[in-house]
Parts: C-alpha cells; sequence; structure tokens
C-alpha cells in the first residue's frame, strides 16, 4: 500500500480473528538460525516485516516457504556468518540473529540495524552483556564483529529490554554451561519465544519472569503455534472506540491486553469476554486521565499512539506519558492536522478532546504512528489521504481489507 483513503464518519461492527503476533514471529523466525532443524510455525502474520525476514534468512542458507499462515523453516544446511546488510537495515530485530549466529557458530558479523547503536534505540544492553558472558565484540565501520560462545555465568540487564532478552535467550543456547539473566523483559512474546525453543528441546526456566536460566541442551527442530498479536487487537479495538459501533475478536488472550481494556473501559466502552472472544460496545468517550508507557505488564508503548487517535474526541484531557522511547510522539502533527488538539513537551503529550474531527492528506512516519492516523481518519468527517502507509504493511496483515470487513470506507492503491 502507498496510500490509503479514507472516508470517514461510520461506526465500524463485525467480528475480527486477531492475527499472529509480529514480536513473537520475528525472533522464532531469528532463533531457527541458531538450531539446524525442521520447523513449522503457525498462525504467522503475512506482513512484510516476515517476508523481509525470511530474505534476510534465505541469505544466510535457510530456506522457507509461507502458504496461508504456516511457515516452514529448514535450517539444516552450511549457514553464512553476515547477514545482508541492507535487509538487516531495514528491520531493528534483525540484530536478534546476534545471538543466534553466536549460539550455532560461534561467531557473526553483524550490519547495525539502522546504522544507530548510539542513537535513539542503542544496543548498549545487548553488547555489554554478551561481553559480560565472554563473547569478544568490536564495532568495524557500521558492523559488530562478534566471536566466541558465550560462557556460563549470570547477564545483567539494568533495564528490562526486549530484544536483550531475546538476544541472550538466543545466545545462551550456544554457551558452554548454563546462563542467568537478571532483570530481563517479561513481555508475552519472550514466553512464546521461551515455549518455541523448548519444544526444541532448550532447558529455560522463568520466562515471563525478571530472571530466566538457560541450560545447554541438545536442540532440533519443532512445530509451534504463534501467540496472538496483543497490539493488532489494541488496533482494532482502539479503531471501534474512536468510530462507535461492536466488534467481536476472537483468537487472542485478554489477560495480555489488561492495561489497554482498562482504559478502554475507563473511557467509557463496555468490554465483555464470553465464549465467543472479547467484545467491545463503543460509547460516547470520556478520557479516562493518566496513561503511561512502561514496561510489560505496564501500558505498552506499541499502543500509544493507537489510544491517543482513539482519544482524540473524549470529553476531557489525557495525559500521556511517554516512558519506553524518546521519539514517540511523531504521528501527533499529523492528528493535528486532523483537527485534535494535542500538546507536547518531552515525554509528554496532553490531549484535549475536540467535537469533531476533519479530513486532512497526512504522511505516515512508522507503524503504529500510521495506525493511528487510520483511526483519526475514521472517526474524522470526510475523507483523508495517509501517504507512505507502506508503514502499515509492515505490522498489519490486510489491514484495508479487514477495515472494509467492519464497514469502513477505504480505497488503497
Ligand atoms: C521491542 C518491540 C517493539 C516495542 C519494544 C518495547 C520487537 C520486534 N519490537 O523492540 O515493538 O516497542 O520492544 O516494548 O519485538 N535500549 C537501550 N539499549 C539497548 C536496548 C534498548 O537503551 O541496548 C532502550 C531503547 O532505546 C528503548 C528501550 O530501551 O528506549 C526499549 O527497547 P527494547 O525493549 O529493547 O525494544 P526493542 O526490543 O527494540
Amino acid at each position: 500500500m502507498n496510500t490509503i483513503y479514507i472516508t470517514g464518519g461510520r461506526p465500524l461492527t463485525g467480528t475480527l480473528a486477531v492475527q499472529g503476533s509480529k514480536n513473537a514471529v520475528l525472533p522464532i523466525l531469528a532463533a531457527t538460525a541458531a538450531i539446524p532443524g525442521r520447523f513449522v510455525l503457525t498462525n504467522c502474520p503475512a506482513i512484510r516485516d516476515v517476508t523481509v525476514t525470511r530474505s534476510l534468512m534465505e541469505g544466510l542458507g535457510i530456506q522457507s516457504r509461507e502458504s496461508a499462515g504456516l511457515i516452514t523453516v529448514d535450517s539444516q544446511g552450511p549457514l553464512q556468518s553476515v547477514p545482508d546488510p541492507g535487509l538487516a537495515g531495514l528491520l531493528r530485530s534483525s540484530v536478534l540473529l546476534l545471538g543466534a549466529l553466536l549460539a550455532r557458530l560461534g561467531e557473526a558479523e553483524i550490519p547495525l540495524p539502522g546504522g544507530c547503536v548510539l542513537g535513539d534505540r542503542p544496543l548498549d544492553l545487548h553488547l555489554k552483556a554478551l561481553k559480560g558472558l565472554g563473547v569478544r565484540i568490536c564495532l568495524a565501520g557500521d558492523r559488530l564483529l562478534c566471536k566466541g560462545r558465550p560462557e556460563g555465568g549470570i547477564a545483567i540487564l539494568p533495564y528490562p529490554s526486549v530484544g536483550a532478552t531475546e538476544n541472550l535467550i538466543l545466545a545462551a543456547l550456544g554457551a558452554t554451561g548454563p546462563v542467568r539473566i537478571i532483570g530481563a523483559a517479561r513481555e508475552p512474546e519472550i514466553r512464546d519465544l521461551a515455549d518455541f525453543l523448548t519444544a526444541c528441546g532448550a532447558r529455560i526456566t522463568g520466562a515471563g519472569t525478571p530472571c530466566v536460566r538457560v541450560e545447554p541442551a541438545p536442540l532440533h527442530g519443532a512445530a509451534h503455534r504463534i501467540l496472538p498479536d496483543r497490539i493488532e487487537a489494541a488496533t482494532w479495538l482502539c479503531a471501534v472506540a474512536a468510530t462507535g459501533g461492536t466488534l467481536t475478536l476472537t483468537e487472542l488472550d485478554p489477560a495480555q491486553l489488561q492495561p489497554v481494556l482498562t482504559l478502554l473501559g475507563l473511557a467509557g466502552c463496555e468490554i465483555r469476554e464470553s465464549a465467543a472472544g472479547l467484545t467491545l460496545h463503543a460509547a460516547a468517550l470520556q478520557a479516562p486521565g493518566t496513561v503511561v508507557t512502561g514496561p510489560y505488564p505496564a501500558f505498552p508503548t506499541d499502543a500509544q499512539a493507537i489510544l491517543m487517535a482513539a482519544l482524540l474526541r473524549a470529553s476531557g484531557a489525557t495525559l500521556f506519558r511517554e516512558t519506553v522511547f524518546s521519539d514517540r510522539f511523531r504521528h501527533v502533527p499529523a492528528l493535528c492536522a486532523l483537527g485534535a488538539d494535542i500538546r507536547t513537551a518531552g515525554d509528554l503529550a496532553l490531549v484535549r478532546g475536540v467535537g469533531a474531527l476533519h479530513a486532512a492528506e497526512i504522511s505516515a512516519t512508522d507503524l503504529r504512528g500510521g495506525a493511528a492516523m487510520v483511526i483519526g481518519a475514521l472517526a474524522a468527517e470526510g475523507t483523508s489521504v495517509i501517504r507512505d502507509a507502506w508503514h502499515l504493511d509492515r505490522g498489519y496483515g490486510k489491514f484495508a481489507e479487514r477495515l472494509r470487513a467492519l464497514g469502513a470506507d477505504v480505497m488503497t492503491e
């Protein structure tokens, strides 16, 4: 998709099955580089980040096929230790190949993802913890040269970085002794990675808690079903909250969405769990107070822009505090172009509800920011144009088709 045209003002209603999780499938695909074997992954989302990851893996010598949500992977052949820099630069998660290749080959040469070790999304936590386990790492131009299998020991993360936790778990698969990760991230996607690796023979305890232990074990191929995407689910719920209507989501774990559900409930939405799934019935919205993002189980940073877009017309003011990323209000100017009243200062954004939104021509800045703009446009009067819509293809499968199934007036080119 390059451009999305949305004529807003229609309530959205219907039932959707949530897709498999982007942030679970990407580390699991990277993990197949650590283990020679054949793998069957089901419930995989049909998204661009998966396609790019599969191309990246193919360049390393790992074959895969995709059909209707099922990906088969064969990583039994000899592997290259140097991922393609062009493809790796497209994906932050390409850095997980560092842990996976170290585990399997004892060496890796990783292009910096987007060349940003010291920038907004640094890798210092990954590198310091791996060095502490005896891995030799040096920077050569825009590549990280890494050598040596990790030794057993303790890796301490002063902040629960999702990627650093995943990289350490992957590297620890090839360690010479047990590795304990203290201060690990607790996101559900980390538990899913550990469940996949356990099916592959790994001995991992504590995934989903701040202390994870990985013991050396023989590894082999396995089958695994990817967990549902809690951020995709949050996107559909926020879209319906913004436009009015009733949505039932199936194939999700509501417990993993609790912080989002709590705020939508405080905003006045009626939310019910039943055997049929999770149903949200939208009502006139009121501002739910303060929203503070943080590592799981706090409110997810990936849902910040999306919830903000849902609350643009809520009565009262909502204060957002973004504590995870330093530059995550890039969607705000586009939401203001739609008529929103938002002021930002540092890590704060104050949203004052407005009576109505109007159409605008705007450009997606990133994946979740783009989704927020779509939600804003769905709630606005008139036809909005959203350019650079390819950002949405990174994380949402059949996005426009699914919106149309709920009754949205959406066209793409
Ligand atoms: C993952 C998710 C992303 C989500 C984020 C936080 C994937 C593919 N991506 O990204 O969607 O928004 O978790 O939930 O799963 N940091 C450092 N040094 C490091 C590593 C991280 O300072 O070495 C900082 C980052 O700059 C950021 C914060 O820690 O400010 C969180 O980053 P992290 O948890 O590592 O996120 P990612 O794994 O990149």
